[in-house]
């Protein structure tokens, strides 16, 4: 096989068989298929598509290019939820121990933040001492004594999807569907979950921006799941506006602390219920989502959640009283509001902008080696939808330097539209795909 002949067969409306995409999987990770020829199949699939046997082909053989993990020592039905990434999305911090205190096993590998995007692993190193750097050996053993462990991605997990992903980044073939769903779902399938729950966003702060292109995508991603043997569902939940009100590492920590004791803004909790009940239905916990959802409520109410999360910090190596005192979480040394220019009501706000005035204050990383600060962010007042009054505050910004609070004050202003007629609130969620 000559992966020349597999580009001329694409390149001109031909489809690959699982054995061609394994050759060229396969080959592309030993280093043996050079990134030119890759970029030149990847421009062909890019114009060319590739039909769903493709699709699962390619998924399958970039999820065996590496480690596949193996949770069959962790009892129960072992359940991921992963997003697509969005701004102030702290989900994973509330919603894991809403599950794992309702039984349900939750051995996730998560990623950190790069751009305007946070991720659960910074976050999570709000809390002193925590680490997500376990071993597999302990991972599985905190999931089965405690229920719940979150560790870092192993370099070895999907590392032909780690190296194309950087070769479609700079050779304007990300945004294809296929590409992106077999980017995604190949490293859930490896990751070695029973189910998968996944949280496609849509809007301004979010990967895919039309409401009709996050519903394909999670069609695509919900296929390739259960053509892959692991159940899956896929919630679509708006990005056009950052979730809960907290923005920055150590803020949403915060405020999914806050979640857990009751006092979660709206927005965040439905999204957290909502997947949450999926989750729990999975892993056969509760007979139906309405049920589900009751029981979620009931962990929160009773701070069998809280606990959860605090158990979870400590077997990592955390302190546990911060979870009861967030106030003890890192803290920055200047707080002022943001005030509004006009009286009206907010029509819009740039969900991206938003992330990227938590990326200038330090909260954010620039590159894959930048040190972030984890408490520095924005805490937002005001939502679309919301009536504000001039001079009122917009936001609490919190920062470290004072040069760098002036430069993401004027941003965070521009992001903002506010009209002079009354705007209706954005639905959170917009659909779920099951099938
Ligand atoms: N996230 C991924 O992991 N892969 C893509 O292709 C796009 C987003």
């Amino acid at each position: 096989m000559r992966m020349y002949d597999l580009i001329m067969k694409k390149r001109n409306g031909g489809t690959l068989s699982d054995e061609e995409i394994s050759f060229m999987i396969e080959n592309y990770t030993k280093g043996e298929i050079p990134d030119y020829q890759m970029s030149a199949m990847m421009m062909a699939i890019f114009f060319q598509g590739m039909t769903e046997e493709e699709t699962l082909a390619l998924t399958m053989a970039m999820a065996h290019s590496g480690d596949m993990l193996d949770l069959s020592d962790i009892q129960g039905i072992k359940v991921d939820k992963h997003s697509t990434g969005g701004v102030g999305d702290k989900t994973s911090l509330a919603l894991t121990p809403m599950v794992a205190a309702l039984g349900v096993p939750v051995a996730k590998m998560s990623g950190r933040g790069l751009g305007h995007t946070g991720g659960t692993i910074d976050k999570l190193e709000s809390f002193e001492g925590f680490s997500t750097g376990i071993s597999e050996e302990q991972f599985k053993k905190n999931v089965n004594h405690i229920g719940i462990s979150i560790m870092g991605q192993t370099a070895d997990l999907a590392p032909a999807d780690k190296k194309l992903y950087a070769l479609r980044d700079v050779t304007a073939t990300v945004d294809n569907m296929s590409l992106i769903a077999s980017s995604i779902m190949s490293k859930k399938l490896a990751a070695g979950a029973d189910a998968i729950v996944l949280d496609v966003k849509t809007g301004s702060g979010a990967f895919m921006k039309t409401e009709e292109d996050s519903f394909a995508l999670a069609r695509e991603m919900v296929k390739l799941g259960n053509g892959a043997g692991r159940k899956t569902v896929a919630v679509i939940s708006d990005m056009d506006q950052p979730l809960g009100y907290a923005v920055g590492n150590a803020l949403e920590v915060k405020e999914a602390i806050d979640t857990l004791n009751g006092n979660g803004p709206e927005d965040f909790v439905e999204l957290c219920l909502t997947l949450g009940s999926y989750m729990v239905v999975a892993a056969n916990k509760a007979a139906s989502v309405e049920e589900a959802r009751e029981k979620l409520i009931r962990v929160i109410e009773n701070k069998e959640a809280l606990e959860k999360l605090a158990d979870f910090i400590e077997a990592q190596g955390g302190n546990r009283e911060q979870v009861y005192h967030p106030e003890r979480l890192p803290k920055a040394d200047i707080i002022e509001e943001i005030a509004a220019p006009k009286a009206g009501y907010i029509e819009r706000i740039v969900c991206d902008e938003i992330g990227i005035c938590s990326l200038i204050l330090g909260g954010g990383r620039e590159t894959k080696d930048s040190e972030i600060d984890l408490a520095v962010g924005l805490v937002l007042h005001k939502k679309v939808g919301d009536k504000v009054e001039a001079g009122e505050a917009l936001a609490t910004i919190h920062a470290n330097d004072r040069g760098k609070l002036e430069a993401a004050k004027k941003r965070f202003l521009d992001a903002y539209t506010i009209s002079d007629i009354c705007v209706t609130k954005k639905k959170l969620i917009k659909g779920i795909v099951t099938e």
